[in-house]
């Protein structure tokens, strides 16, 4: 048996052509185009790109968000799944739930067809926004609003979760938002993903296991943490004791760091700016200055002990904007899995196309 390598660290484990990270340059491609251009598409227009491989014409484009929107609907048997099984704070186990009660009612569950399988990613992708606002309105003792065909992806979703239109800067802010978070390679929650794609059981089980692996607040629950960090530091002037506190009980402060990144990573650095403008915009940059203060101080601590730089991962400013956004800290994960998604699918199509099971070996000691 060779050395294993603890949390499988720099292991190519499968080829792609989905996305690419060059970790220390800090550059991030989904299919080639950098992520500061995807910026300038919309959410729908990326989801096409990380679903079918190609920047969709004008044509193709007007079709997929004309299919988007009109899935975007979610039947009243889900909804009342929704508001019984509303215990606890945290969306993500209510989404879960709406999940699997969607294969259930899937009529074509049992197909696994290509064309069936391309049916099912467009409803999981136009259906998500609405769980997640449905699972909110239910939290918050109201009741859920139905879809808006008119807005865009990410419009609606604040529309749904608020019972108004946001405005544009808010909602330039959630479609970059959902654009950022949609694929980052073979982070955690992909990876499960494609084991159990690898399987061949079907998508919504293979959605279903990287929504459950994107909850761990080493993963995707780290934007949560960071909202709630945010509360406890609540003043920029207590973020410099919060970190020495942390850092001198070897703690972790939430948002910081990454398994690939050696600089900073890039979708930091745009969610910093997305935060700065919707600052600019509500005339209020308390929250930007806490995190602001938060970030020098660790860049300080870890020159001073470690002689190396940390920085903020995409959990940390996106967190940021989600104050502005006014979206509670028990949905962020949740709101994060509404962009993921179809980087999740595109990869259980990569997975599908080219497959053989995942099973690697353990050394046994
Ligand atoms: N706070 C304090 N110290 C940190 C942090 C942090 N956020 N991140 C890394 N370190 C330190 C570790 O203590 C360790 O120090 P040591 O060498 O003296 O023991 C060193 O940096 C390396 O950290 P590891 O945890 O070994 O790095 P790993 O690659 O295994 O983990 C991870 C990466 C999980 C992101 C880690 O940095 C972390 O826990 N960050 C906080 C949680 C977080 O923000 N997660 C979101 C990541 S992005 C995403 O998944 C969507």
């Amino acid at each position: 048996m060779q050395d294993t390598k603890k949390g499988l660290e720099d292991v190519l484990a499968l080829d792609t052509s989905i996305c690419s990270i060059d970790g220390r340059q800090g550059i991030l491609k989904y299919r080639g185009i950098e992520v500061e251009q995807l910026g300038q598409m919309s959410y729908d227009a990326v989801s096409y790109l990380l679903i079918h491989g190609k920047v969709p014409d004008q044509r193709e484009l007007d079709s997929y968000s004309k299919k988007l929107r009109s899935e975007r609907y979610i039947n009243s048997d889900i909804l009342n799944v929704l508001n019984v099984c509303n215990y606890g704070s945290e969306a993500l186990d209510s989404l879960r739930t709406a999940v699997c009660c969607s294969a259930h009612m899937d009529t074509e569950k049992d197909d696994s067809s290509m064309e069936a399988n391309m049916s099912k990613s467009i409803r999981l992708v136009a259906k998500f926004p609405t769980l997640v606002a449905s699972v909110h309105r239910y939290k918050t003792g109201q009741l859920p609003i139905a879809p808006d065909e008119n807005l865009s992806h990410g419009a609606n979703f604040l529309y749904m979760l608020k019972g108004k239109v946001p405005t544009e800067l808010e909602a330039d802010a959630i479609e970059k938002d959902f654009i950022l978070s949609a694929e980052h390679e073979l982070n955690p929650s992909t990876f499960s993903l494609r084991i159990t794609a690898s399987t061949m059981a079907d998508i919504y089980s293979a959605v279903i296991t990287g929504l459950c692996t994107l909850k761990g607040p080493l993963h995707g629950g780290a934007r949560k943490g960071v909202m709630n960090m945010l509360d406890e530091v609540s003043h920029p002037e207590n973020a410099e004791k919060y970190v020495l506190d942390k850092l001198s009980h070897r703690q972790k402060v939430m948002g910081f760091g990454h398994r690939v990144y050696k600089t900073c990573d890039p979708r930091a650095k745009l969610f910093k700016d997305i935060a700065r403008r919707l600052a600019d915009e509500q005339g209020d940059s308390h929250w930007y200055d806490v995190a602001e203060t938060l970030e020098h101080t660790m860049y300080r601590e870890f020159m001073a002990t470690k002689g190396k730089p940390i920085f903020p991962n995409v959990d940390f400013y996106s967190a940021v904007v989600y104050k502005y956004l006014d979206i509670p800290p028990e949905l962020a994960t949740s709101v994060f899995a509404t962009g993921r998604v179809s980087g999740w699918v595109s990869h259980y199509f990569e997975q599908y196309a080219n497959n053989r099971v995942i099973r690697p070996r353990a050394n046994y000691i």
